[in-house]
């Protein structure tokens, strides 16, 4: 198997890639990354040349995606504008990556006749609103609520597009809210975890009653491999742990894993928008393809996320000033 990783530089994807390298000795993987401020060539620097090659180009480039495309036999494809915030700075480069980068991933794909697993986000659903039990699955209506996830949702409908006007041989995933080792620290989980290595105040969003459904990115990557090899054609798989917590209880527990007191944090703006819950039914992709996440115990893959940030400050520590000065325009 010649795999290609579109986006594998980054947080999920360089996990995925690792996780496939490890566990199908005999695939070659190669990755296409255009190294954003979110992705960075050491996250893939450990790998042989021998069975890993890195292109630095832009998916929204033709010609750079169809010659990659052409070598290989499957593409999973990552590369996104990821961040909600950032969308609603600018969310101009979002319809480019998000949007126009897909188009271009799903052209190659469909000229060359390759196999294509689509990551998206289960934030393409919209918001469930706090006090009720339900959750998403593969039924659930499309409801995108932020620049980013209008963007996601327009991805996933032009692969949906693709599979039934072209045949394409795709299947697309919805995740949860993802963390682990090499998450940029812009994002929640390693902010605040960084914020106190610093000695900074965690900062929670508005009233921190937001909730999230939180799963390991070595959970995330382990599915997408079984939907990858064992999924089928045309299909949409929904993948969560069972991890939902509100944000108040999430920044409680890191400090309290970092031995903090539980109430040393500080409240920040709300983010414009902000959807209140989020939850997956993880069932069809358990039932059929017998997936189940490693991490079930959330605190025991926090804890080994903690202690990844205490080892690996020169990770990223260059990104923290300009991460941090960024919000501080926000008020956030
Ligand atoms: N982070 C989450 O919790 C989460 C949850 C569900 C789904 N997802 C999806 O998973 C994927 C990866 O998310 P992440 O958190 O790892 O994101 P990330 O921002 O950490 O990484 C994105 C990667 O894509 C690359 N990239 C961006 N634009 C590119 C372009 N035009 N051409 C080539 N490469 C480009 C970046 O350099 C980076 O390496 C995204 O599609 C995202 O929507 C993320």
């Amino acid at each position: 198997m010649k795999l290609l990783v579109t986006g594998g530089a980054g947080f999920i994807g360089s996990n995925f890639v690792r996780y496939v390298y490890k566990e199908r000795p005999d695939w070659h993987i190669t990755v296409l990354d255009k190294l954003t401020y979110a992705g960075d060539r050491k996250n893939l620097e450990d790998l042989d040349d021998s069975r890993f090659t890195f292109i630095h180009g832009d998916i929204c480039d033709e010609q750079t995606i169809d010659k990659a495309v052409a070598d290989c036999d499957a593409v999973v494809h990552f590369a996104a504008e990821s961040h909600v915030d950032n969308s609603i700075r600018g969310p101009r480069l979002f319809l480019d990556t998000n949007i126009i980068g897909t188009y271009e991933v799903l052209e190659a794909v469909r000229k060359y006749g390759k196999r294509l697993h689509h990551i998206s986000t289960d934030e393409v659903y919209g918001d469930l609103g706090l006090g009720s039990t339900e959750k998403f699955s593969e039924k659930s209506r499309y409801d995108p609520r932020s620049p980013y996830s209008a963007t996601k949702a327009g991805s996933d409908h032009l692969v949906r597009s693709w599979i039934h006007t072209y045949g394409l041989e795709a299947t697309i995933s919805n995740c949860s809210n993802n963390y682990g080792p090499y998450q940029h620290v812009e994002k929640v989980i390693p902010r605040n975890i960084t914020n106190i290595i610093l000695g900074i105040k965690p900062k929670l969003y508005g009233e921190g009653k937001n909730v999230r459904d939180w799963i390991h990115a070595e959970d995330h990557s382990s599915a997408i491999l079984a939907i990858l090899e064992d999924g089928k054609l045309g299909e949409t798989y929904m993948i969560g742990a069972n991890g939902e917590l509100d944000n108040k209880t999430l920044i409680q527990t890191i400090l309290e894993l970092m031995g903090k007191s539980p109430d040393d944090f500080e409240f920040v703006n709300d983010r414009p928008g902000h959807d209140l819950r989020y939850a997956i039914d993880a069932s069809k992709i358990k039932n059929e393809l017998g997936w189940q996440p490693k991490y079930a115990d959330f605190k025991q893959g926090l804890t080994q996320t903690i202690e990844w940030y205490k080892q690996n400050e020169d990770w990223w520590k260059p990104q923290k000033a300009e991460t941090e000065a960024k919000y501080k325009e926000l008020g956030r």
